[in-house]
């Protein structure tokens, strides 16, 4: 049994999603329809990850009288990738949040030791004040996705999503003791890593598959 908080790990598993998730992972699905499946399945997760997101009333004129509406309030969100394939989730979150504002960490896992190596960085101003959603398809170990949360977190982020499309066992228990507070959103949890940190039954090397470098 894991003995993280489950309450902060949610799986999002949607018939939609499990319908979609599966087309992704076939090693057969083109290179279009993977980056297509992997913007679709970000909505979906996006989605779900921003039911609790605060409104403010506002008054609304319709063509027959004023009403109250409802609007986002606070600042705009952040949606982070952590390159290169989180960079493949981007679009779908923008279709339903289209003035977010955009960070990137650039981090790649070293062959040979599966550590994840820093090259690249940059957030948006105010961190602090926006709810913050690091988006990568794969959590395998873990390194990747908690060397970004701590960069956030020392950049000041309080509220921290993640979402990935496929986790490993160990990346979720990995990610949840790292830190207290980051709520994980995830569509699949599969069964284990094999021996070069690749997730089973996954899909494949994520970046590789969205960018057509095989
Ligand atoms: C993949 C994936 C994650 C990381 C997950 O990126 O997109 O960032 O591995 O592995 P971890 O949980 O063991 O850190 P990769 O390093 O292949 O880089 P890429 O996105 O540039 O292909
Ligand atoms: N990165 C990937 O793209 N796929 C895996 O299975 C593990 C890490």
């Amino acid at each position: 049994m894991p003995d993280y908080d489950a309450s902060r790990l949610h799986v999002v598993d949607h018939p939609l999603v499990q319908h979609k998730l599966s087309i992704l992972r076939s090693k057969d699905t083109t290179i279009r329809d993977f980056r297509q499946l992997v913007s679709e399945l970000a909505i979906l997760e996006c989605y779900e990850a921003l039911r609790d997101l605060p409104l403010e009333d506002y008054g609304v004129e319709t063509p027959l009288e004023v009403t109250t509406g409802k609007r986002l309030a606070g600042k705009k969100l952040a949606v982070i990738p952590i390159l290169r394939a989180g960079l493949g989730m981007v679009d779908g979150i923008l279709t339903l949040v289209p003035s977010a504002r955009v960070g990137h960490i650039g981090m790649y896992r070293d062959e040979q030791t599966n550590e994840p190596v820093q090259y690249y960085c940059k957030l948006p101003q105010q961190v602090e004040e926006r709810t913050c959603l690091i988006v990568d398809p794969m959590l395998a170990t873990g390194g990747s996705l908690t060397a970004a949360i701590q960069f956030l977190r020392d950049a000041g982020a309080r509220d921290v999503r993640c979402l990935t499309l496929v986790s490993s066992p160990k990346g979720v228990q990995t990610v949840l003791d790292f830190d207290k507070d980051v709520q994980l959103y995830t569509c699949a949890v599969d069964r284990r890593l094999n021996d070069d940190a690749y997730i089973l039954p996954g899909l494949g090397d994520a970046g590789d598959r969205i960018f057509g470098t095989l």
